[in-house]
């Protein structure tokens, strides 16, 4: 994934964060090898990034929307506390597959519900209330995940979507993607019901505090 942020500098971010443990640099190298379009996977400073925010709000339930590999998912679950849990959703059971057998080698894996299907359908499975919701799913349904999802996060709950600024598509449309990710980034601007800020971190955060 290109960073907006200049190669060099990059690095140097990169090596003044805390490195990933062993685990993560063999699935981020199998999903590199196997995978196609492995860039989707978060990188460490992301994860770590992630990982943060879950312990900063002291997240107890985390819906995950694309789970991919669970690079993510495995971050944002080691800073999840002992009785916590993440459901993360996927339709790929390619990843699943290669998912499923790091959250089983991961001391934090216990902690991790894998949902397989459509999302929006696992969504309205849940009930809530919910600390945190990572989106980085299907791109075209970034609003409707998060009109489904701000009903069931708590007051002081956050809504994180990932690739908001789309290798900066953003600014000049096109395809009917690059149009779905302006109008979610327009859509939480617009919406009074949270406060929000847009981050230049990879290829853009967008995070939502729900009021
Ligand atoms: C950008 S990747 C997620 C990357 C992941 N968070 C990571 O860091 O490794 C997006 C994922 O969303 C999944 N996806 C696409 N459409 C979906 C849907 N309708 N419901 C659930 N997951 C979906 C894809 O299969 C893919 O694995």
């Amino acid at each position: 994934m290109n960073s907006f942020v200049d190669a060099a500098v990059e690095q140097f971010a990169r090596d003044h964060t805390k490195p990933e443990a062993d685990l993560y640099a063999r699935l981020r190298e199998e999903t590199y090898r196997v995978m196609e379009s492995p860039q989707m996977q978060v990188g460490v400073i992301e994860g770590r990034f992630l990982k943060m925010l879950v312990r900063l709000i002291s997240a107890r339930t985390v819906l995950e929307i694309g789970m991919f590999t669970g690079y993510s998912t495995l971050m944002m679950a080691d800073g999840l506390p002992e009785d916590a849990r993440i459901i993360t959703c996927d339709i790929n059971p390619k990843a699943e597959a290669i998912a499923k057998r790091y959250f089983a080698e991961s001391p934090s894996g216990y902690k991790i519900e894998v949902r397989m299907g459509p999302a929006l359908e696992t969504i309205k499975t849940l009930s809530g209330p919910l600390d945190l919701v990572f989106i980085d799913g299907d791109k075209v349904n970034y609003s409707n995940y998060y009109e489904a999802c701000l009903p069931l996060l708590k007051p002081g709950g956050l809504i994180v979507a990932d690739n908001v600024l789309w290798s900066g598509k953003v600014v000049a449309p096109k395809d009917e993607t690059d149009h779905a990710i302006v109008a979610f980034n327009r859509l939480v601007q617009s919406d009074e019901r949270v406060e929000n800020v847009c981050l230049t971190i990879r290829d853009g955060m967008m995070l939502a505090w729900k009021r």
